[in-house]
């Protein structure tokens, strides 16, 4: 079987994500980066495209050049799936323009900088058939799929309280400086959409609560810091949640955590165990049972579950990190675009990225209106 064809906007050589998105769409096989656009400024675009070995013809100047030139190529020639990784502003009108032109698209989260703006991707994405995901890249770790299955299995039996914590520091040092802070786009409204921490991080740990309990968070309350006046955007927040009168629980995420690098905790306790992960550490799954010693899972091993064996690619003991997190996602992808569509968690969807602006738009809500608990979905 020949390779999907894989086209990128954003995730140039001065990106964060661009590396992780092109090394993970290779991992398996599956994908050939043949074009894009992956720097605004023409020189640097081509100079790019050229390192990382694009045809120049295929090295567009924009999306609408990249759309107009791809079509007229024959299918058997033609980008199949276009990966948004662009600065957050960016999502919406690019995702939108390739649904209209029959792209399948893999785009980075947050999805959009409006939760109308993503129901109204979801309502194209829907009316055309097309394959469309979001990268929230935790969710590809296999032991992190390897919780989610156990969990489904009823290991810690009925889900009571969550504890998510997503603590980086990196904005920490350049918060206090408003000449500093205008260099960074994610502190920017225009370009980073309504919220800094909570849409960069914050959506990852509301995502990952629901990938891995299968249920869905029905009401939240908000607390937000700014830290200083004259800053518009949000650096920190802790957020109760609600499942259900039953199972509640609370998201804290923070840039402002100081020091901390990428610590994204995960605990999750049911009626009889709990379950702990950490992505700073991810090939550990610790397992906790009253009345039992802990368990340690680790990937790759032959008592895991399907669904976490099939994100494995190497025998036990050599660490799956970041990129192979990604690859799966990838990997879940391609499986959907041969297969047909599929909601078995191999790729997170855009329902999953429209429930993620939903939450980023409450949460602002809520923080605003003094902390008050506010219903997530009102159709549920
Ligand atoms: N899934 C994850 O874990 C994860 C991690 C990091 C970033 N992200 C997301 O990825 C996106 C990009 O983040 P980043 O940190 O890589 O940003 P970045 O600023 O490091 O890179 C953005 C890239 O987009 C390019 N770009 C900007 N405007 C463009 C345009 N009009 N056309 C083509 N290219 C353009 C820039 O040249 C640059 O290469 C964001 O939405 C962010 O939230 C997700």
């Amino acid at each position: 079987m020949s390779k999907m064809r894989l086209g990128i906007l954003g995730g140039g050589g001065d990106s964060l994500i661009g590396i992780v998105h092109r090394i993970a769409s290779g991992m398996f096989d599956e994908f050939e980066l043949v074009g894009g656009c992956f720097n605004p400024d023409p020189i640097e675009n081509k100079a790019f495209g050229k390192k990382i070995g694009i045809k120049e013809k295929r090295v567009y100047e924009n999306l609408e050049s990249l759309i107009e030139t791809e079509l007229s190529l024959s299918k058997s020639e033609r980008i199949q799936v276009v990966s948004v990784l662009t600065p957050n502003f960016l999502h919406y009108p690019m995702a939108k323009k390739l649904i209209q032109n029959n792209f399948n698209v893999i785009c980075e989260k947050p999805l959009t900088t409006t939760y109308s703006e993503a129901q109204e991707l979801e309502l194209e994405v829907k009316k055309k058939d097309l394959v469309f995901a979001v990268t929230y890249t935790y969710t590809g770790y296999p032991i992190v799929r390897e919780m989610k299955q156990m969990i489904k299995d009823g290991a810690i039996g009925k889900i009571q309280k969550i504890d998510l914590q997503y603590y980086q520091g990196w904005i920490n040092p350049i918060i206090k400086d408003p000449e500093l802070r205008k260099t960074v786009w994610r502190l920017d409204p225009n370009k980073g959409g309504l919220s800094c921490c909570i849409g960069d991080i914050g959506t990852h740990a509301f995502n990952m609560a629901e990938f891995l309990t299968g249920m869905r968070i029905d009401k939240i309350l908000a607390d937000l810091n700014y830290l200083y006046p004259d800053n518009e955007m949000d650096v920190d927040g802790t957020i109760l949640v609600r499942f259900s009168e039953y199972c509640k629980g609370v998201i804290r995420a923070s840039q402002i955590a100081t020091a901390e690098e990428n610590s994204f905790t995960v605990q999750i306790y049911g009626e009889n165990g709990c379950f702990k992960w950490n992505q700073e550490n991810p090939n550990y799954l610790y397992h906790l049972m009253e009345g039992k010693p802990i368990q340690i899972l680790k990937p790759g091993n032959p008592y895991l579950s399907t669904f976490s064996l099939k994100s494995s690619k190497l025998p036990p003991g050599h660490p799956e990190g970041f990129f192979d997190a990604m690859g799966n996602i990838y990997n879940g992808v391609a499986k959907a675009l041969n297969e047909g569509e599929i909601s078995d968690g191999s790729y997170p969807s855009i329902n999953e990225g429209v429930r993620g602006m939903m939450f980023i738009e409450k949460v602002l809500e809520s923080n605003k209106n003094g902390n008050k608990w506010i219903k997530l979905d009102q159709n549920l």
